[in-house]
């Protein structure tokens, strides 16, 4: 009987530490998640747009992936390019 009070304790502590592990991860996905949701970047350098550039070109052109580009230029929208559009190409997202 009383091995079984031993197990059943055990067992309840593993419970409730994986309850308070799962809250705890939850919350902290949660706060990133909220995090990536309002990105407040902002850009140390700026590129205008020549004719016949796209995002692909310029990101490309100074080494930064799609997802550094997008994360830095939250409100460039790629298929609508106009020459002289500024562009970020360096900063911090
Ligand atoms: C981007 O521009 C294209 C072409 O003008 C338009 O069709 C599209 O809806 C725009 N996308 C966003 C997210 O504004």
């Amino acid at each position: 009987m009383a091995k079984l009070n031993t197990t059943t304790r055990a067992a309840l502590l593993v419970l409730v530490l994986s309850i308070f592990l799962f809250i705890t991860v939850s919350e902290s996905r949660k706060l990133s998640i909220a995090a990536k949701a309002k990105p407040v970047p902002t850009c140390d350098t700026v590129f205008g747009v020549r004719e016949g550039d796209t995002c692909f070109d310029v990101a490309k052109f100074f080494k930064l992936t799609t997802a550094e580009f997008d994360s830095i230029n939250p409100n460039v929208n790629c298929t609508a390019l106009f020459i002289g559009q500024w562009i970020c190409i360096g900063g911090t997202a």
